[in-house]
């Protein structure tokens, strides 16, 4: 949501259309998780303070009550290359979680299950970019209930939900919701029309009810960027349509 440091808006009129979306989803704060990865390595925490300070300045100008924190969605493969302060200054709101991006290409479950647990180990909270849409996680299903087993938290995308990731993010995306590997959704927004910060409305849409909707995408993210501990989350049944339903054998 940052202009022109990404993939994101191309100008601050583009932020400033995107935030009105986000506004008008009923979003009161909204953190910029520009990427830090090979592909941006212009991207570091002194230009993202330096351009959310900017955003929200502007914000105020064009008098759009919305507050924009800072963050970003580190790649794995950055990590090595960054000094545990750098990836510090980069936490979510100034909150004790990291967003680490799950990577799409790609990669031997073990090798980043070890990456991760390191990572955690030399003291840093994480929390894993939308694990719903990347193969690893796919098609290693025991990895993602590993890392939340040892204290990682998992958010995963909106449009996941709806099909917009494809029919396997979708199916998974619901599979981790139900079995309650999920600690908050996200907009991952990337501009005012073809990936909108539209959040609450996606999730209605996708057929979350408003108890759901309020959690996952109000009081589970502002607990996580409190460092406060991470309420109960509801229960999100599996839907009736799913596949292996159909599929279970007559008794
Ligand atoms: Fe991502």
């Amino acid at each position: 949501m940052i202009p022109d440091l990404d993939d994101g808006p191309a100008t601050i009129e583009d932020s400033l259309a995107l935030f009105r979306v986000a506004f008008g989803a009923g979003t009161s704060t909204i953190i910029a998780t520009p990427h830090v990865s090979w592909d941006y390595p212009a991207v570091d925490a002194a230009t993202v303070q330096a351009r959310v300070g900017a955003i929200n300045a502007a914000l105020r100008e064009a008098s759009i009550e919305l507050e924009v924190e800072i963050g970003a969605e580190i790649a794995l493969s950055r990590i090595g290359d960054m000094s545990d302060a750098e990836i510090a200054l980069l936490r979510l709101g100034g909150g004790p979680y990291s967003l680490i991006e799950c990577p799409h290409a790609g990669g031997a479950a073990a090798a980043i299950e070890e990456m991760l647990r390191r990572l955690a180990g030399s003291g840093h909270s994480i929390l894993l970019a939308h694990p719903e849409r990347c193969p690893v996680f796919q098609s290693n299903p025991h990895l993602l209930p590993a890392l939340v087993g040892a204290g990682m938290l998992s958010c995963i995308t909106a449009r996941s939900l709806t099909g917009d990731f494809g029919s396997r993010a979708r199916e998974y995306a619901w599979e981790l919701l139900a079995a309650g590997h999920v600690h908050a959704i996200a907009s991952d927004a990337h501009d005012a029309v073809g990936r909108p910060p539209d959040l609450a409305p996606t999730l209605a849409r996708a057929g979350l009810n408003d108890s759901q909707i309020e959690y996952f995408a109000f009081s589970s993210p502002r607990a996580i960027i409190d460092g406060a501990p991470v309420p109960r989350a509801p229960r999100v049944p599996a839907p009736r349509t799913r596949r292996w339903s159909l599929r279970r054998r007559p008794r």
